[in-house]
């Protein structure tokens, strides 16, 4: 089978690296990709907001699957047009993808369906944010409800603050998708990631992570993509996953089955678990990036049949995800500037060296310039290692990004922080 991935970061590699290795691969190729996904597979330069380019070139290679990577191209319905030209693919349509599309889509779906999320109103005007944000007490979150490039929640710690984001969301600064605010119910508690394919009707788990979203070490500074993740998330104990499955993961597959929005691909919940038990925080139609990095290096099965049971509505007859029980942990190396403006072009070498004990690169920002590799993004590398306990990972990737020549980059030495210290308790 010929399968076409989607997207060009870290995710992506690790999607396509994982799909190389599976024995029913035909031609594996790639849109865009980055010079790491050029290890496993052909890079086609397809624009994926054009479906019938996308649409022509799976004909043209007889592509038996379409692996949807990252959020955009889901919102934008892109799986929709695949399936209607016959082309399995893997990810929502347009309507069921607002789960991540639509912040206020997915509160109003907690709501009908009982699954235990913070507090919220919905509000289209500045006049009616403002008269509902008098019922919230401090910390209180706004958010924007549309796509904003993970910039679009802001944590206010005082009244001040509040307003003060409400003028900014409908000031234009997140443009459409800030026409429209859901004001949240501050939860306290430890966030969690948990991930779940599903073909609109049967489910299966596919483990939990934990990321790091600030720049900085000791979790200060702006907020990232994600500086860096593990999986397993072990503060989700398999009494909290199943918790998560029954009153999360399925009310929602089944409310969108039954609304008639059935939802086929990953779910991704971000929880908080608090101390009235896990609540969704927001949900994402894809795999997270970096949490995807260390999600498969524990995967243990075939991927592309496993994406294309997903796509095709059978996996109802699939086992149990095989998920190694070791630790992965991955440590992203950005280029300095991120969050900011990143500074494109630094050289990056020795990237054989860090792989030779066992850990694996994944590229992200990156592109070769006159033979060299060079950083060409915020998050550039995203070192992965794995090990029986989080401190091995974690002594085995920092070992890794040790081993790389990147002058221009930088990464966070305290990945996997909170494991850490648990296991030395
Ligand atoms: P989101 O984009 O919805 O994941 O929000 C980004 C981050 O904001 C989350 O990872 C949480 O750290 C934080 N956050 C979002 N909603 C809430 C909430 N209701 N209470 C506390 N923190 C939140
Ligand atoms: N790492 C967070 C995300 O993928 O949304």
């Amino acid at each position: 089978m010929n399968i076409l991935l989607l997207g060009s970061g870290g995710r992506e590699h690790a999607l396509a690296w994982k799909l190389a290795q599976s024995p029913r691969l035909g031609a594996l190729f790639a849109a865009p990709g980055n010079p790491g996904i050029a290890d496993h597979a052909t890079l086609v330069d397809l624009d994926a907001t054009d479906h019938a380019a996308v649409v022509d070139f799976c004909r043209a290679y007889a592509i038996g699957l379409a692996v949807i990577g990252p959020e955009a191209p889901l919102v934008d319905g892109l799986a929709d047009t695949l399936r209607a030209a016959g082309i399995p693919a893997f990810g929502p349509g347009k309507a069921a993808a607002q789960l991540e599309g639509s912040k206020g889509f997915t509160k109003d779906l907690c709501a009908r369906a009982n699954i235990p999320t913070a507090g919220y109103v919905r509000a289209a005007t500045k006049a009616d944010a403002l008269a509902a944000l008098e019922g919230f007490s401090i910390p209180v979150v706004i958010k924007a409800d549309g796509l904003a490039a993970g910039k679009g929640v802001i944590i206010a710690m005082t009244r001040e603050e509040a307003l003060a984001a409400l003028d900014e969301m409908f000031s234009g600064t997140f443009g459409s998708a800030g026409e429209e605010v859901v004001i949240e119910e501050f939860l306290t508690g430890e966030e969690a990631s948990f991930f779940a394919l599903t073909d609109g009707s049967a489910i299966l788990p596919f483990g939990s992570a934990q990321d790091h979203k600030r720049v900085g070490d000791g979790d200060t500074g702006p907020n990232t993509g994600g500086m860096g993740a593990y999986s397993p998330a072990r503060v989700l104990t398999p009494e909290l996953e199943a918790e998560v499955m029954a009153t999360i993961i399925r009310p929602t597959v089944d409310t969108m089955a039954a609304d008639g929005v059935p939802y086929s691909g990953v779910l991704y919940a971000g929880l908080m678990l608090t101390p009235d038990g896990p609540k969704l925080i927001e949900y994402n139609a894809r795999f997270g990036d970096p949490e995807c990095q260390v999600l498969m290096s524990r995967f243990d099965g075939d991927l592309a049949d496993l994406l294309l049971a997903v796509a095709q509505g059978r996996l109802a007859d699939q086992g149990p995800v095989s998920l190694a029980d070791r630790t992965a942990l991955t440590i992203v190396m950005a280029a300095n500037g991120y969050p900011g403006t990143p500074e494109k072009g630094g050289a990056i070498a020795n990237i054989a060296a860090a792989e030779s004990g066992g850990a694996k690169v994944f590229q992200a920002g990156t592109a070769i310039k006159d033979g060299v590799l060079v950083a060409n993004g915020g998050r550039v590398l995203n070192v992965t290692a794995s090990g029986e306990s989080v401190a091995q990972a974690q002594a085995a990737a920092y070992a890794a990004v040790d081993a790389i020549d990147f002058p221009t980059g930088f990464c966070r030495r305290d990945i996997g922080w909170r494991e850490v210290a648990r296991e030395a308790q």
